[in-house]
């Protein structure tokens, strides 16, 4: 009989596509299948174009349709022209999905991806399938159907050699972890040296970080103003070789604090050993191979997420109680999932809210891994140059804070970490290639749409026009919105001394400061003709960035109009040339949700 290998491959930027391919692996395991669930840029490209054994291909979308970072290597490898016609052939394949079909280019990797494969030959199991965040279900409302099929289609290739492991069953853990010693032995102090420094030995080896020390962190909104958002500004340790272009990001992981690490200790029953030193094994996990549960509870497990299916599942294996295990399961299924959406994706109830819920879930040391979700990176736009010198690294960023349907008042864990952070204290930094670039010629003019947060990268763009100097530096255009010119005016000082000083043309459009709601869109219509002419006898290049939702097409709708009112052209002319405009790169937008 042919072997039973099935090799799952994910491009996840955020960890879910790695969830739902690790998923399709423990269905494929149920199943008799030799299961490897690996990220696409670590997989054998030559046992995958050898057609081995069947693929099934998981992959996400971000920035604007683009392949997250962990498949960008093996997705150039398929893209190259050497291939023959037919490279493919021996490979049967099926690819999901995830995506939000509320923006533009909603699952594009995955339907490119699917083409390029069909084009060098390779054979698909099943159509496409499109996973869409905008289903009441969310990405599983399509998952679920297009597991049957696949899992049927795998059948008839390789029927089930015996019945299937029931779902009681737990699959194995995917990572060792034990005790040093048994977990009671070792002297605390001790343990907590040598965690220390495996942890240190840990931060220098992620690769491209940087040891950044918070110098000042300003509030820039008025005291009053509902919105906290901080100015945050990083030294970088032996910063002088340090560089990035306008337009990119820092990175960081941020941590939980301290009393959530406690409160999920404790109902773990794990408090007494919590800074014992735990020996950890597994590929790909990304901790030191000697670390303590205090530490993986702060820096690697997400316990303020929103849990995903495959954590009910994996906690139902383990409670000790009937009830509760059948609660579980309910909701780890799939006619469970508008319960589970109930109570868990609409009230946003947390993982440590869930754990204390279900008060007789224990989780096996053995399988943290693979029940707690990983601490995902956040990456925020740079508003510095690194022309300056000494390079200072320069956050804008606002405090999240919301009130979830259940009247809990909430702070997004990667914002209230950076908001608490004391001045002084240090931090891990990774530098990222944003998508918004600056036009190559300084005298190309520059027209930048950013309300709120929004203006994060434009300052990072004004101070390398304004430091590099020179020609056309002055040919800066800003439109900024907010709400009111005393309430969140973000870096207010700054862009009023530029504009004085001639450097840059100020828009503003506070929104509240009247009875009608005036909008950056609005100010771009007054400024029509100006706009207009910047484009077309220009050569101008525009940026938008800021929160998605509405504003991206609202402002972009501002540019057709008033190229199509200025230039000459009829309402599809216009939206022709901005079109050509993106196309092109003089037309760029970097929106986050
Ligand atoms: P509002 O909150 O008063 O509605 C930054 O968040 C600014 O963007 C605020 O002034 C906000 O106004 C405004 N804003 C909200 N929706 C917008 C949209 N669709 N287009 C442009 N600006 C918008």
């Amino acid at each position: 009989m042919a072997e039973r290998r099935l090799l799952i491959l994910y491009g996840s930027q955020t960890g879910y596509a790695e969830d739902t391919a690790r998923r399709i692996g423990r269905q494929g395991w149920r199943r008799h299948f030799a299961v490897t669930v690996q990220a696409m840029d670590a997989a054998d490209r030559a046992a995958v174009a050898a057609g081995a054994q069947p693929v099934v291909f998981v992959c996400s979308t971000t920035g604007q349709g683009e392949e997250p970072d962990n498949m960008r290597r093996f997705w150039r490898f398929l893209l190259r022209k050497s291939h023959p016609r037919d490279a493919l052939a021996g490979l049967r394949f099926a690819v999901f999905g995830l995506g939000d079909s509320s923006y533009e280019k909603f699952n594009f990797p995955a339907k490119r991806l699917f083409r390029r494969l069909v084009q060098l030959g390779a054979r698909p199991l099943v159509p496409r399938g499109d996973g869409d965040d905008q289903h009441y279900l969310g990405v599983d409302g399509a998952l679920d159907p297009w597991l049957d099929a696949l899992w049927a289609a795998l059948l008839a290739d390789y029927p089930l050699p015996r019945p299937m492991v029931p779902d009681s069953v737990a699959p194995e853990p995917s990572a060792r972890v034990e005790f040093v010693g048994g977990g009671d032995t070792e002297e605390p102090a001790e343990a907590e040296a040598e965690a220390e420094a495996e942890a240190e030995a840990e931060a220098e080896a992620e690769a491209g970080s940087y040891a950044a020390r918070l110098i000042e962190a300003e509030r820039i909104t008025a005291a009053d103003h509902f919105q906290d958002v901080r100015r945050l500004r990083f030294a970088v340790a032996g910063g002088g070789d340090v560089r990035w272009a306008a337009g990119d990001c820092a990175v960081v992981r941020p941590e939980n604090a301290a009393a959530d690490v406690d409160a999920a200790l404790a109902m773990l029953g794990w408090a007494a050993q919590a800074d014992a030193p735990l020996a950890v094994a597994g590929r790909g996990l990304r901790t030191a191979a000697v670390t303590t549960l205090r530490r993986l509870f702060t820096r690697h497990f997400d316990i303020g997420a929103v849990p995903r299916r495959s954590f009910f599942e994996m906690l139902s294996y383990f409670s000790e109680s009937a009830a509760e295990r059948e609660r579980l399961r309910e909701f780890a299924s799939t006619a469970g999932q508008d319960d589970l959406h109930a109570y868990c994706m609409r009230p946003r109830r947390t993982i440590l809210e869930v754990l204390d819920d279900l008060p007789h879930s224990r989780v096996p040391l053995a399988y943290i891994f693979d029940v707690f979700p990983e601490i995902a990176e956040r990456s925020f736009s740079i508003s510095s140059s690194s022309l300056s010198l000494p390079p200072v690294i320069e956050l804008t960023v606002a405090i999240v804070r919301y009130r979830t349907v259940m009247q809990r008042d909430r702070v997004g864990v990667c914002t209230r970490w950076l908001g608490a952070l004391p001045v002084g204290s240090t931090v891990r930094l990774r530098l990222a290639r944003g998508t918004m670039r600056l036009p190559a010629d300084p005298a190309t003019p520059v027209i930048m749409v950013g309300p709120g947060t929004g203006v994060a990268p434009f300052m990072a763009f004004l101070r390398e026009r304004l430091l590099a100097g020179g020609r056309g530096s002055d040919k800066n255009y800003l439109f900024f919105g907010c709400r009111g010119a005393h309430r969140d005016f973000l870096h207010a000082q700054q862009l009023q001394q530029w504009a004085a000083a001639g450097a840059l043309h100020l828009f503003c459009a506070f929104s509240r400061d009247q009875e009608r709601r005036v909008y950056v869109q609005h100010r771009i219509r007054e400024q029509g003709a100006l706009v207009a002419s910047l484009i077309t006898d220009g050569g101008a290049a525009v940026y938008v960035s800021g929160s998605a939702g509405r504003m991206p097409a609202d402002v972009r709708q501002a540019f057709v109009d008033v190229i199509a009112a200025h230039a000459g052209l009829g309402a599809e002319a216009a939206r022709a040339y901005v079109e050509a405009m993106r196309k092109a790169g003089r037309y760029q937008e970097e929106c986050w949700s």
